[in-house]
């Protein structure tokens, strides 16, 4: 199969980075001031942008998985065909199902410990989630430039 077949379009990849970053950097720049709020070393400006920045995050959310949706037919399923980057594929997709279940139950968990404890999870996971993606590019770039068939 022919290596186009199996990328992304440019209109594609640019909405899909550019998605990623705003919930990259709105859930970044929510938790840093998160702590300072905690610490007392934030005024009453700062603390009114927080609930806006997870406004950005919450809004975001639903069209980036709506984004991942489009790409099921065709990058995913072609490239899955062709066996190319199928463990790093696999692996990157469970690691957004993952972010985006543990931000849905962020919304609804009553359980402090647990909340506590999902939010840091979703947290964590999330600011690795640019590692795991520029991982899975190059990879499979290498994976289909190794035989371009
Ligand atoms: C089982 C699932 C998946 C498989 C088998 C897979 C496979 C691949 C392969 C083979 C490439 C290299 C294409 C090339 O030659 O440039 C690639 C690149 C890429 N993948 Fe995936 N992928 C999967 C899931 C995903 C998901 C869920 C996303 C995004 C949310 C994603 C985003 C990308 C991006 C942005 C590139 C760079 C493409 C380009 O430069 O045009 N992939 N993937
Ligand atoms: C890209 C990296 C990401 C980072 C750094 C990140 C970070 C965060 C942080 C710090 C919070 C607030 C946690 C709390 O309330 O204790 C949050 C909430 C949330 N995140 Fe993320 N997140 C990321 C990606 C995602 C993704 C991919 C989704 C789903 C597609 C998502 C969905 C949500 C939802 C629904 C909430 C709850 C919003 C609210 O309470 O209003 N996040 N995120």
């Amino acid at each position: 199969m022919k290596r186009r077949r199996l990328q992304l379009t440019k209109g594609h990849r640019l909405t899909l980075y550019a998605f990623s970053l705003i919930l990259l950097l709105s859930g970044a720049a929510w938790a840093w001031m998160h702590r300072l709020d905690e610490a007392g070393g934030t005024n009453d400006a700062w603390r009114n942008l927080k609930p806006w920045l997870l406004r950005i995050h919450g809004l975001g959310a639903p069209f980036f998985v709506l984004l991942v949706g489009t790409l099921l037919p065709g990058h995913v399923r072609r490239s899955w065909h062709a066996s190319k980057n199928r463990a790093n594929g696999a692996f990157f997709l469970t690691t957004i199902a993952l972010l985006t279940l543990s931000g849905y139950a962020l919304y609804y968990l009553g359980d402090e410990e647990w909340r506590r404890f999902t939010s840091q999870f979703h947290l964590w996971l999330g600011l690795g989630a640019p590692l795991l993606l520029l991982a899975h590019v190059l990879i499979g770039r290498r994976a289909t430039r190794a035989r371009d068939s």
